[in-house]
């Protein structure tokens, strides 16, 4: 089992990589300070893990309840937060509960989310089970639900206790997921770490079919890098606002097309090509580039073309409320060669149109 913190003073918390963690009853209650535990997962994952993770809890000698919510992005609103609040008031669970997030980056956004407000803030683990919530999601502490006018509009940065990573999980992730989980790996290595990025090229095969030696080195790798940017800066004031390269554009793509028809991964390789056509525009980085980094998305089966009816306006309107605008400006981060990239502000509009219909 890998072993990494992120460091936040007194919010500082492991997280675990590996493999039969949901049997660890050990590992599994050495997290929860009190006795009682909501476990908040949904219809999909419910059936294929709740079993092991009640079982583990029990044995640590946890009461265990459970919330099960719908399936998907479109269920990520105020609504079906709800229904957490209503299980955790009638199973009368006081301020000394912890929830357990277990599910993808949907559950784990909406759990944390939950957490970070009943009674004011309980505490909570992340037991993220897709590829995209194990090397993004449930790291650094972003949780949140979408507005119909905007994707997480609705959140609060709140860490959780420990993230246990069972890539055990993956076995059963329906490929599309996994493909949709790669969008943020990739975004990893042109952010921060061409040396990674080139690996990615070279171990394609043994990633895709689930090689456990090198899905544990990805994801730590992924994870240590999350953890590094996010112990430099919690709240997004700076080098965080990295990690949402391609976001920009992808989440104008999710709101357009409605929450859960596009992937949100799908969207943001999309917003990644659109973000890379803008630095090969402004000449941060070569055509070369930008022909690996179409490259790469499309041999991890993932799309490079935004959807074919969605018009320039349709982006700018979305773009208005991303939450990297300020002071009325748009930032976008663009790529500067692989391995590097930058929050960029006042481009003007002909250049992020060219972009987005020409990429
Ligand atoms: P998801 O949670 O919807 O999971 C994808 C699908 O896979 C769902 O149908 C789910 O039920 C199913 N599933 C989950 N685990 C499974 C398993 N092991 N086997 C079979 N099926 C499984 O989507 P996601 O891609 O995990 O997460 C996307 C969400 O994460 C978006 O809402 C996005 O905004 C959010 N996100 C948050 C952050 C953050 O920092 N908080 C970062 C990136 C993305
Ligand atoms: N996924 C972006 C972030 O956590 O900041």
């Amino acid at each position: 089992m890998k072993l990494l913190n992120v460091q936040l003073g007194d919010r500082s918390y492991p997280i675990y990589i590996g493999q039969n963690l949901l049997s660890d009853s050990q590992l599994m209650s050495k997290h929860v300070t009190g006795n009682k535990v909501m476990v908040v997962t949904n219809t999909v994952v419910g059936p294929l893990f709740l079993e092991q993770v009640i079982q583990s809890l029990e044995v640590g000698g946890k009461h265990v309840d459970v919330v099960t919510l719908p399936d998907g992005e479109s269920h990520k609103n105020l609504e079906t937060l709800n229904a957490i609040f209503d299980g955790l008031l009638s199973k009368k669970h006081g301020r000394d509960t912890s929830i357990v997030a277990l599910g993808g980056g949907v559950i784990g956004d909406m759990a944390g989310f939950a957490a970070s407000c009943y009674q004011r803030g309980v505490e909570f683990i992340q037991i993220p089970t897709t590829v995209l919530s194990q090397v993004d999601s449930s790291v650094g502490g972003k949780t949140a639900v979408n507005h119909s006018l905007g994707k997480n509009m609705i959140g609060a940065f709140y860490q959780p206790q420990a993230v246990l990573i069972d890539i055990d999980c993956l076995n059963s992730l329906p490929q599309r997921e996994f493909a949709a989980g790669m969008a943020e790996v990739i975004k990893y290595g042109i952010i921060w770490d061409n040396e990674f990025y080139q690996w990615l090229i070279e171990h394609r095969r043994e990633i895709q079919s689930l090689s456990s030696e090198h899905l544990i080195s990805m994801i730590e790798r992924c994870c240590a890098i999350k953890a590094e940017v996010v112990a430099q800066d919690e709240k997004e004031h700076g080098v965080r606002a990295l990690l949402n390269l391609g976001h920009t554009f992808g989440h104008a793509i999710e709101s357009e097309q409605g929450y859960g028809n596009w992937l949100h991964g799908e969207a943001v390789a999309a917003g990644t090509v659109i973000a890379a056509k803008t630095a090969l525009i402004m000449q941060r980085i070569s055509l070369d580039e930008f022909e690996s980094i179409k490259h790469i998305f499309t041999s991890y089966g993932l799309p490079i073309v935004k959807p074919v009816d969605m018009t320039t306006s349709q982006f700018m309107g979305h773009m208005a409320i991303d939450k990297k605008v300020l002071a009325g400006q748009l930032r976008f981060i663009l790529p500067r060669g692989i391995g590097h990239a930058n929050v960029v502000s006042g481009i003007d509009n002909r250049t992020i149109s060219d972009a987005i219909e020409n990429h």
